[in-house]
C-alpha cells in the first residue's frame, strides 16, 4: 500500500475528470474454490486497489461527487471471524489508513443506492468480470443480468489515469519484474532433457514464493510454444525439444511482471531453431528500438510483424513484400497474436474495462484475424508500462486451415512451410516503460539471444 495522500489525491482526480454523479466500486469477494470456505487465493479487484488501497473481501466504495462524499462499505469483523482468523485492525482504522472517514455497514448501500436513484442521480458503474459483480448490480440497482451499462465517464476516468504509472507504481513494477526475471534466470538454468515441465515450473513458481510474491498469471511452461496459452505442464522435456516459458511474479502490493523465454533442451540451439530464434530476436529489437512518446504502437506492432516476414523470406517460407504481407494480414500464419500490452496492477492491465478504451483510445478495433489480438494499437505517452513479446510460431492446425482454403498463396509458400510444420514457437519477452524521450526495459536483464540463453545452460 502507498500513503494515504496517493489515494486521498486519486480519488481528487478521479472527480476531477468525471465531474458528476455517483461511482460505485465493487470489490471482490472471497471465491470458493470447491467448498465455500476453501477459497481461491484472495485478489482484490485492481481499480479498488487503486483508489481505496484496502485488499480485503467484502468491500464496496461509493464517491458521492456532487456532494464530495466518500464512503466504504463493510462490516466490522465478529469475534467468530477473529477466533479463527485472528485480531486485525477495525474497517474504521483500515479506511483511515487510506484517508475515508465514512464507513458504513454493507446493508445500508442498497438503501444508499435506491435513494440516489429515485433521486435521478446518475450511478456510474464498471464493466463486470466476475458473477458476483453481476449479482451485485441485479440486487443494487436493478440491472439485470447481460443488461450492465458501464459509464464510459468512468471508464475513461480510470483508465487515463491507471495507464500513467506514477515514480511510486514504477518502483512496485520494477521490483516485480526483478522478481519475474529471477524467475526466468532459474527456469533457464535448470531445464534438461527428461525433466517434466512441471519440475520447471515449480523451480519458477518457487522463486516467486520466495520473494514473497504470488504469480501476476498462470505460468506457462511448455515444449509446446506453438501454443500461445499452454498451461499444460505434463509434457516430459526431450533432447532437441524448446521449452517456452511465459510466467511473471505479483508483488503483496498487486503490480506485475511479465517475461518470456524460450530455452534449448541441449545445452545449445540446433542451427534450425537458431535460424528462427534470431527472427523472433529481430522482432523484438526492431519493437524496441521504435519505442518513444508519440509512437503508434500500431506502427510498432506493423514494423515486428514485418521483421518475421522478411526473415522468413530469406528462409523461404514467405514470398513478397514483407510489409504488404502485414497489411493483408499473411504474417499472421506465425505471429496470430498482438505485441503486447499495458501492464501494471493488472498483467493485461485493465482488460475487464476494455481493450478498446486502454489501448485504442475509444478507436474500434480491427477484426482481421491476427491484428485482432493486438491489445494496445494507440500512440504511446510518457509513463505507460507494457510488453514487448513477439513470437514465431508453426501451429499445424492453421497451415492446414489455410493451405486447404488456400489463403495468402502470394504470401506464403505452403511446399516449403510443410518442411517447419512441428517446429513449435518461439516467443521473448520484456516489459518497458514509455520516458519523455524513448524508453527504458524495467527490471534486470533476461537472455534474450541464443548466445545469452547458451551462456546460463
Ligand atoms: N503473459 C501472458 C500474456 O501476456 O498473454
Ligand atoms: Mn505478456
Amino acid at each position: 500500500m502507498f500513503s494515504k495522500e496517493t489515494y486521498v489525491n486519486r480519488r481528487a482526480e478521479l472527480k476531477k475528470r468525471v465531474g458528476s454523479g455517483m461511482l460505485l466500486f465493487l470489490g471482490n469477494d472471497d471465491c470458493g474454490c470447491n467448498y465455500a470456505d476453501n477459497t481461491y487465493p484472495y485478489r482484490q479487484d485492481s481499480t479498488f486497489l487503486y483508489y481505496f488501497g484496502l485488499p480485503f473481501a467484502g468491500l464496496s466504495a461509493v464517491i458521492d461527487i456532487d456532494n464530495d462524499r466518500e464512503i466504504i462499505f463493510g462490516d466490522e469483523l465478529t469475534i467468530d471471524h477473529i477466533v479463527w482468523m485472528g485480531t486485525q485492525p477495525t474497517l474504521h482504522e483500515k479506511a483511515h489508513s487510506v484517508g475515508v472517514d465514512t464507513v458504513l455497514p454493507s446493508a445500508e448501500l442498497a438503501d444508499m443506492l435506491e435513494k440516489a436513484r429515485k433521486e435521478g442521480r446518475n450511478i456510474h458503474y464498471l464493466p463486470t468480470y466476475r458473477a458476483e459483480h453481476v449479482l451485485k448490480l441485479w440486487k443494487l440497482l436493478d440491472v439485470k443480468p447481460g443488461a450492465e451499462q458501464p459509464s464510459i465517464d468512468f471508464i475513461r476516468g480510470v483508465v487515463d489515469m491507471r495507464n500513467h504509472k506514477t515514480p511510486e507504481e514504477i518502483e512496485e513494477i520494477e521490483k516485480a519484474c526483478n522478481v519475474t526475471a529471477d524467475m526466468h534466470i532459474a527456469a533457464i538454468r535448470a531445464v534438461r532433457p527428461g525433466m517434466n515441465e512441471y519440475e520447471v515450473a515449480a523451480v519458477i513458481e518457487g522463486v516467486a514464493a520466495s520473494n514473497n510474491c504470488s504469480l501476476s498469471f498462470p505460468t506457462i511452461c511448455t515444449v509446446n510454444g506453438q501454443t500461445l496459452h499452454n498451461h499444460y505442464h505434463g509434457n516430459v522435456i526431450k533432447p532437441g525439444d524448446m521449452v517456452l516459458i511465459d510466467a511473471g511474479a505479483e508483488r503483496p502490493s498487486g503490480y506485475a511482471g511479465d517475461m518470456s523465454s524460450t530455452i534449448c533442451a541441449d545445452r545449445t540451439f540446433t542451427p534450425r531453431q537458431k535460424s528462427i530464434y534470431d527472427i523472433q530476436v529481430a522482432s523484438h529489437l526492431a519493437a524496441v528500438d521504435m519505442l518513444a512518446p508519440g509512437v503508434p504502437f500500431v506502427d510498432v506492432y506493423e514494423r515486428s510483424a514485418a521483421v518475421i516476414c522478411a526473415g522468413l523470406k530469406d528462409l523461404g517460407i514467405m514470398k513478397g513484400d514483407p510489409l504488404e504481407a502485414v497489411k493483408a494480414g499473411a504474417h499472421a500464419m506465425f505471429f496470430p497474436c498482438g505485441l503486447g500490452h499495458m501492464m501494471g496492477l493488472d498483467v493485461h492491465d485493465m482488460e475487464n474495462l476494455g481493450e478498446v478504451w486502454v489501448g485504442y483510445g475509444g478507436k474500434p478495433k480491427s477484426t482481421q484475424f491476427g491484428r485482432k489480438s493486438l491489445r494496445l494499437a494507440r500512440p504511446l505517452e510518457e509513463g505507460f508500462v507494457l510488453t514487448i513479446e513477439p513470437g514465431v510460431y508453426f501451429i499445424p492446425e492453421l497451415i492446414d486451415l489455410w493451405k486447404g482454403e488456400g489463403l495468402f498463396t502470394d504470401f506464403i509458400d505452403y511446399r516449403e512451410l510443410d518442411k517447419w510444420r512441428d517446429f513449435g514457437g518461439i516467443r521473448n519477452e520484456e516489459d518497458y516503460l514509455i520516458t519523455s524521450d524513448g524508453a527504458r526495459r524495467l527490471g534486470k536483464k533476461i537472455p534474450l539471444t541464443t548466445e545469452e540463453v547458451e551462456a546460463l545452460r
